[in-house]
């Protein structure tokens, strides 16, 4: 009989933004399937501790790094840390974000540069830093993105901007790094109840309207996203390379 269950045992995996939201889901799923996790946030101590004592509950290996994923040496210093105290990395979640909610004709060039240094210049230095830790059995990528990316939100020109070009360096990367084992794709989603959204000015309008054209009849939540990203981790995805997964229910499969 096939064991079709997915094994990360000694693996190790960074979630950026793995302290809270969906974060912290995804972090939880590895863990469950046996990786250890560090744990990366930027301002949220306590909440990164709580993910880390969920990851030890799950029998798994745990480290909070604090590190702003907008730096660069930052970015190095967090995968020098996870080199000491893990040895190696063999599955990189980019998950962090951030981002200046304004409607486009409002948006400054800070704002711009702040949101694409977060969401679309944080994988490239990523990509660059820990694949050298992935070694000759290859290893995972994954960003979350958001459906932004393909479509117009109100608000969110910067921030879906930012997704697009994630999306794109999606591609690029999984061409170049897939002749060494280096699987690379995204999930993207449509509105979980995170944190996040809180800083939305038409939260209550966004979660309505989800969950009135949502054809699964519920809003996504960080599970759903968590469970993609397992399955994208494991060896039974290893033919998935440069893909942008949709998790939204159906949301976006309806004009
Ligand atoms: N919520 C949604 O509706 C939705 C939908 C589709 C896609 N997404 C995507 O899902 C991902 C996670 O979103 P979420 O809703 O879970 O967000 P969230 O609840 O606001 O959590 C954000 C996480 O990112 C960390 N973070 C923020 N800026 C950082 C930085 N510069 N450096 C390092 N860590 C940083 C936070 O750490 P601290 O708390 O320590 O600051 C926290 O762990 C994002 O990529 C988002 O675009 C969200």
């Amino acid at each position: 009989m096939n064991d079709l269950s997915i094994n990360l045992k000694g693996k190790v995996a960074l979630v950026t933004g793995g302290s809270r939201g969906i974060g912290r889901a995804i972090a939880a799923r590895l863990a469950e399937a046996g990786a250890d996790v560090a744990v990366n946030y930027l301002r949220k101590q306590t909440a990164a501790n709580e993910t880390v004592a969920l990851v030890e509950s799950k029998g798994a290996r745990a480290l909070a790094i604090r590190a702003n994923v907008a730096d660069h040496e930052n970015i190095h210093h967090m995968i020098d840390e996870i080199k000491n105290y893990f040895g190696k990395l063999d599955i990189l979640i980019s998950n962090a974000a951030s981002g200046v909610l304004k409607p486009a004709m409002e948006l400054t060039e800070r704002h711009w540069h702040w949101t694409m240094d977060i969401n679309a210049g944080t994988l490239l230095p990523l990509a660059q830093y820990a694949v050298p830790l992935m070694g000759e059995s290859g290893g995972k990528i994954v960003a979350v993105s958001s459906l932004g990316s393909v479509r117009a939100i109100p608000n969110y020109a910067a921030v879906g901007a930012s997704k697009a070009a994630l999306e794109s360096l999606i591609r690029h990367l999984a061409a170049e790094l897939a002749p060494q084992g280096v699987c690379v794709n995204a999930v993207s989603a449509g509105v979980i109840d995170t944190d996040a959204l809180k800083h939305f000015p038409n939260r209550d309008q966004l979660i309505q309207v989800s969950l009135e054209k949502t054809p699964s009849g519920r809003l996504t939540t960080p599970e759903d996203v968590a469970n993609i990203v397992l399955f994208l981790c494991s060896p039974l995805a290893k033919q998935i390379q440069g893909q942008t997964i949709i998790v939204d229910g159906g949301y976006s499969i309806l004009g």
